[in-house]
């Protein structure tokens, strides 16, 4: 079941700044870009390393660990770390973000995220 949470007035999300939040139980990265807001795991596929300070060049972010860059809007890998040769080279696949509904709604954030039934 899929369940909105209210995260906080779309002012307190810089521009082109990753800030971590907790949803759910779940860190998630909200950043504010010139085409909008998105909302991803704070969890870099490659090591598993946050993502809140993170680069932001237009729709794309560069993990700071090892420059990983990821489409935003998609959570496509579009390049692989640095320190390392991309997966698709020992026959693996990379490992995309995680990336979350976010809608901005009267001045306020609202990131959807799918919950347990219990929950
Ligand atoms: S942890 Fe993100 S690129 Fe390595």
């Amino acid at each position: 079941m899929r369940q909105r949470f209210l995260i906080d007035s779309a002012d307190a999300f810089p521009m082109g700044e990753g800030v971590a939040v907790t949803v759910n139980g779940k860190s998630l990265v909200i950043i504010h870009t010139a085409a909008g807001f998105f909302a991803v795991l704070n969890h870099c596929p490659h090591m598993g390393l946050s993502l809140d300070n993170g680069t932001v060049v237009g729709k794309v972010l560069v993990c700071l660990w090892h420059g990983a860059q990821f489409d935003l809007a998609t959570g496509a890998c579009l390049r692989w770390a640095a320190n390392e040769p991309p997966p698709e080279a020992i026959g693996e696949t990379r490992r995309p973000l995680i990336t979350f509904p976010i809608i901005v709604e009267d001045g306020q954030v609202v990131v959807e995220m799918e919950v347990m039934s219990s929950e």
